[in-house]
């Protein structure tokens, strides 16, 4: 049978995935699920993983739920490694956050100076669960959900050389379902392409006969004015697009890239937020409280519908699907964090890009995508050289490097302002950055 171990098993989104092993029982013969977590974390790992146990059990499983801060004798003979951990829990979030904007700039966790800080948190943590990976399950898969969850990809396959590693996000799923939605038809009626990287990817959907959709559902969706539906992210605020520019990009554009498009708006949002003392992490925050509250109930064994105020819902849909995937060779079609071979022209051959591929026994193959448009062109690559420099400071504690990231990243305002807010960030995190 399998074993599957998730290292930051305390995290609220826990319930997502073990709903998902449920469903998928009968394709995934389950031994043993073990949950690690640290010492910060134990309590809130005691209490959902208590809950775990519970919702096995109501599902009339007889699946072994082990609860753990040992690491490395958790990952003995593990089939299947997700990780789902947070350096410095959701408090250095608040600082991700609030740091940038106390500067007038956004903080954004995962593709802001925020994002930026919490990969120099994340990379050498990834790298010391590989090493422990290398000698206690060689042969296991990586799915990585710990954000950025783009760069932390790319460090696990290319500098900590672990080849069996996909990345997951919740983004297109919820893109796909929403469009889903917009149309009127199901899911599996329509045919979706992704591509591009975590955070940052467009799509086109197509219709069983062949027919591109993606010019109406542009429309559909951002031809609006203000009654016009929702962002389909619960923690993206819902910014209008120019729609003159996304009819010329001929391209969906992923929520995120509100950031990018709508970026005076978003940031203009963001400082109102950070003004009432309500950013993004700071409600979590308190979401988090009410469903721990929740999840202390003895009586509650299934996950409950306030996880879905969470901006990572339906996660499990992803993370389970790709393990079921791999382990049945079911080459079921998903959008994954992998490397490019090629599929995106534009980027490097050993880039890891997020698009649509098939999941098999051996991994992802990914569908090719070819060229983009010289507008998202001259963006993506931008982004790519941004992530890799981030890497490259996390791994090597190098400031320059660092300095470099800041400065190119579209977030952020270049000069003085990128090396004040990357000082008072890495003084403030100081105690999660070893390297620097
Ligand atoms: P969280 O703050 O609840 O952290 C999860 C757990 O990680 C905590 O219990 C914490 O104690 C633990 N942890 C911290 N450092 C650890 C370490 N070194 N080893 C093991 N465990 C450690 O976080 P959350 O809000 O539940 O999010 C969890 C992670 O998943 C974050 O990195 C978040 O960005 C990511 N996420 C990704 C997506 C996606 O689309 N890929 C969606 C939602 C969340
Ligand atoms: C999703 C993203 C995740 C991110 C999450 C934040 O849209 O795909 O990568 O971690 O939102 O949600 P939260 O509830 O923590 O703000
Ligand atoms: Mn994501």
């Amino acid at each position: 049978g399998l074993k599957i171990v998730t290292i930051g098993g305390g995290s609220s989104y826990t319930p997502e995935l073990i709903e998902g092993y449920i469903k998928r029982k009968d394709e995934m013969p389950i031994d043993e699920i073990v949950l690690v977590d640290i010492e910060a974390g134990q309590e809130k790992l005691n209490i959902v993983g208590e809950m775990a146990k519970r919702m096995v059990k109501a599902a009339g499983l007889d699946w072994k739920v082990t609860l753990t801060l040992d690491r490395f004798n958790a990952l003995k003979d593990a089939d299947f490694v997700t990780t789902q951990f947070r350096v410095g829990l959701l408090d250095a979030r608040v600082k991700d956050e609030r740091i940038p904007l106390s500067h007038g700039i956004l903080g954004q966790e995962t593709n802001g100076a925020g994002g930026m800080l919490k990969a120099f948190r994340t990379i050498p943590i990834i790298g010391q669960i590989i090493e422990d990976m290398k000698v206690q399950c060689p042969d296991a898969w990586l799915i990585n959900f710990t954000n950025p969850a783009g760069m932390v990809t790319e460090a696990a396959i290319k500098q900590f050389g672990w080849k069996r590693t996909i990345g997951l996000c919740n983004v297109p799923i919820t893109h796909c379902m929403d469009i889903a939605g917009q149309l009127d038809v199901d899911q599996d009626d329509l045919f979706y392409q992704f591509a591009g990287i975590n955070h940052f990817h467009w799509h086109k959907v197509w219709d069983r006969q062949g027919k591109e959709l993606t010019a109406k559902v542009i429309d559909l969706l951002y031809k609006k004015s203000d009654d016009g539906p929702e962002s389909a992210l619960k923690n993206i605020h819902d910014a209008n697009y120019h729609i003159e520019q996304i009819q010329d990009l001929a391209m969906l554009p992923c929520g995120y890239h509100r950031y990018y498009y709508s970026e005076d708006e978003m940031l203009q949002h963001s400082i109102e937020e950070f003004q009432a003392g309500a950013t993004r992490a700071q409600v979590v925050k308190k979401t988090e409280q009410q469903l721990f509250e929740l999840y202390k109930d003895p009586a509650l064994d299934y996950k409950p519908e306030e996880l879905t105020q969470r901006g990572g819902t339906y996660y499990s849909d992803a993370a389970c699907e790709v393990i079921a995937s791999i382990y049945n060779d079911k080459r079921t079609v998903m959008v994954v964090s992998t490397q490019n071979n090629g599929t995106i022209q534009d980027l490097p051959y050993d880039a890891i890009v997020e698009v649509s591929a098939q999941i098999t026994s051996h991994g992802a193959v990914p569908f090719n995508w070819g060229e983009f448009m010289p507008a998202a062109r001259g963006m993506i690559q931008l982004m790519k050289g941004m992530e890799e420099t981030v890497i490259r400071a996390a791994v090597e504690g190098n400031y320059g490097a660092a300095l470099h990231a800041f400065t190119i990243n579209p977030l952020v305002p270049g000069g003085q302002m990128a090396k004040r807010v990357l000082d008072e960030l890495l003084y403030a995190h100081k105690a999660h950055l070893p390297q620097f």
